[in-house]
């Protein structure tokens, strides 16, 4: 039996990657999805996809989340097509990849602003009909840098611990008003995103292979693995988890030395 019929979800920086999949899976086990995304064309065509391959309602709303007013429109137009939103999953990010002092204003502004500010103003948005209805999942994706670091990646796992921090904070505070809000952490993940990290290096199908060799499995992981959660998560099975972080990284963040076995 499909295990999100009758829900709606808003999906963020769904056009592709994580988010792509994770549309595309919840939709197969029955949920209407918001295909939101600052790439409007992207995410038509994304959205379009998913409709003729599920046979369910998906469409694609042009989305910058990190403005209030791009989110409340959005939000609106979701609501008017779709009803109230089930299930919110706050995926869209961005990698802001520097050296601490080498990073300017605007580099911690708008890894702020996307990866940590937006998924609150997000969730801000669909909490009240979700309080109203004692009932909804939110689930942000966040990164096994929200536990471990790397060097030269600032701000961005600044970011992704205070997702963290969102997560468990905004989990109690509704856990007992029928809202379950958990984290998925993914690690090396085979995305648009993770491409973009190997094609600044001079030899982008090494920097690949040395990255896959680093993964206990030797491989990166698959967005469909971090969908097949997502969907746990969006589910009634999961109402009694609050504010938990499951991560799906292959290992990388249990290993006591980078290069250990
Ligand atoms: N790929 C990885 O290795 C990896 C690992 C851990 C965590 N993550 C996290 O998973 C999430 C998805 O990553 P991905 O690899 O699929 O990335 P991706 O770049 O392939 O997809 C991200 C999507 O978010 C959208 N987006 C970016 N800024 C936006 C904004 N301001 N408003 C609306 N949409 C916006 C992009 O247009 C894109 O469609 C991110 O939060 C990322 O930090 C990724």
């Amino acid at each position: 039996m499909a295990r999100l019929s009758g829900k709606t979800a808003i999906v963020t920086g769904a056009a592709r990657g994580i988010g792509a999949a994770i549309a595309r899976r919840f939709a197969a086990e029955g949920a209407a999805v918001v295909v939101a995304d600052i790439l409007a064309d992207l995410a038509a065509e994304t959205a379009a996809g998913i409709a003729q391959a599920t046979g369910q309602r998906v469409i694609a709303l042009t989305c910058d989340i990190s403005d209030a007013g791009s989110i409340a429109a959005m939000h609106k137009a979701a609501r008017d097509a779709l009803g109230p939103i089930d299930v919110l999953v706050n995926n869209a990010g961005v990698n802001v990849f520097r050296e601490p002092l080498q990073s300017t204003e605007a580099d911690w502004a708008r890894c702020m602003a996307v990866d940590l500010e937006g998924a609150w103003l997000c969730t801000r948005a669909v909490l009240p009909d979700m309080i109203a209805r004692r009932d909804g999942a939110v689930i942000n994706i966040i990164s096994n840098h929200a536990m471990t670091v790397m060097r030269g990646t600032f701000p961005y796992p600044v970011a992704k611990h205070a997702l963290l921090g969102l997560t468990r904070s905004l989990a109690l505070e509704y856990a007992g008003r029928g809202i379950s809000i958990n984290a998925i952490s993914p690690g090396y993940t085979d995305t648009a995103l993770a491409q973009e990290v190997f094609d600044k290096s001079p030899d982008p199908a090494k920097a690949r292979r040395d990255v896959e060799a680093r993964q206990p499995p030797g491989r990166l992981c698959r967005p469909d693995e971090v969908a097949a959660v997502a969907v746990l998560l969006a589910s009634d099975e999961a109402r009694f988890m609050v504010g938990e972080n499951v991560v799906i990284d292959g290992g990388v963040s249990i290993r006591m030395y980078e290069d250990g076995i």
